[in-house]
């Protein structure tokens, strides 16, 4: 059976320790400028159906570093935006890549997608989940404290899909997540109910920030708006006043506490400058792990064998 990578609960504990340990080979390397090129040969299809910085470029440079190639296909010039089945575009795109990245809307099109495709296929963020990005933030957080067991991780803000990645990364991985959510914005309703039912640690959702960002060892957030809910921007602002990583905040988490944030960050909303910019802040090296973690995935995905 093709293997992908749709979300964090696809994965089994021993598979992110292993794809962490081989990220820290991955990052030193690179840092030595040892080439490794196992994907010589292999092209991966990236099909973004919204904006990005992070996981495109990470992913292009990632192929690159590992000896492969990338084709960049965008709605608009594709015949996806003119309504051309998932499953036949699934199809036939399995039939000229050894791998595709989706960005897209709803989850259910890339779990489609997967179903017809005879690649391997991941997600780069959907309205329900964003897998590459948090298991690069656990990363950062292993690397940063040396184990992520017995770490508090507070978020602060949306129960979007950020929250909902989050939520089975400590229920696989076992650290303890307490969320501050405001009430109508809650994390999806049965993705907590299973992780809470399968975790060996304290999973939680709450409304008051203090009370998550209390002794915590990880403060994390993510935009009041994500993509695709632009319209609702003004109702989210009032909705989350209070729900901000600022220095009061900061102040109640432990003293070595680290900062998160995927990026990108809307200054003033849900994170102040100065914290972003402050010493606890880790969001520069968090974006560069991308870029080391997702090469484990790719040779993962597309070279089993190596
Ligand atoms: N964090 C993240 O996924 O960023 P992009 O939207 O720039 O890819
Ligand atoms: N929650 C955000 C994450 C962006 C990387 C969004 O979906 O827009």
């Amino acid at each position: 059976m093709t293997k992908h990578l749709l979300t964090i609960s696809g994965l089994t504990k021993a598979e992110i320790d292993a794809t962490f340990e081989k990220t820290r080979v991955f990052k030193q390397r690179q840092k030595r400028g040892i080439p490794h090129t196992p994907l010589i040969g292999k092209t991966i299809g990236l099909i973004f159906e919204k904006a990005s910085t992070r996981t495109r470029v990470s992913f292009e440079v990632a192929m690159y570093q590992l000896g492969g190639n990338v084709i960049f296909i965008s709605q608009r010039d594709s015949q996806i935006g003119r309504g051309e089945p998932i499953k036949d575009t699934a199809r036939v795109l399995s039939r000229y890549v050894d791998g595709i990245v989706i960005r897209t809307f709803g989850h259910e099109i890339v779990e489609e997608f997967a179903h017809y495709s005879s690649v391997p296929v991941i997600n780069g963020l959907t309205d329900l989940h964003h897998p590459c990005q948090v298991l690069t933030d656990v990363f950062t957080i292993v690397e940063k404290k040396g184990s992520c067991k017995g770490i508090k991780v507070a978020w602060i803000g949306d129960g979007n899909n950020m929250a909902n990645s989050w939520i089975e990364a400590a229920a696989r991985l076992g650290f303890d997540l307490m969320l501050a959510c405001p009430d109508g914005y809650l994390p999806d309703k049965n993705i907590l109910a299973k992780a809470k039912k399968e975790a060996g640690s304290k999973i939680e959702v709450v409304n008051d920030p203090k009370k998550v960002a209390k002794d915590a060892d990880v403060l994390n957030t993510d935009v009041w708006a994500s993509m695709g809910q632009e319209e609702e921007t003004e109702k989210r602002k009032k909705a989350f006043k209070g729900y901000q990583i600022n220095s009061e905040i900061l102040k109640l988490a432990k003293k070595d506490a680290i900062v998160m944030h995927c990026l990108p960050a809307h200054r003033g909303e849900e994170i102040t400058d100065e914290v972003l910019e402050g010493a606890n802040s880790v969001v520069f090296d968090q974006a560069e792990n991308r870029l080391h973690v997702q090469k484990v995935i790719l040779e993962k995905l597309l070279h089993p064998e190596a």
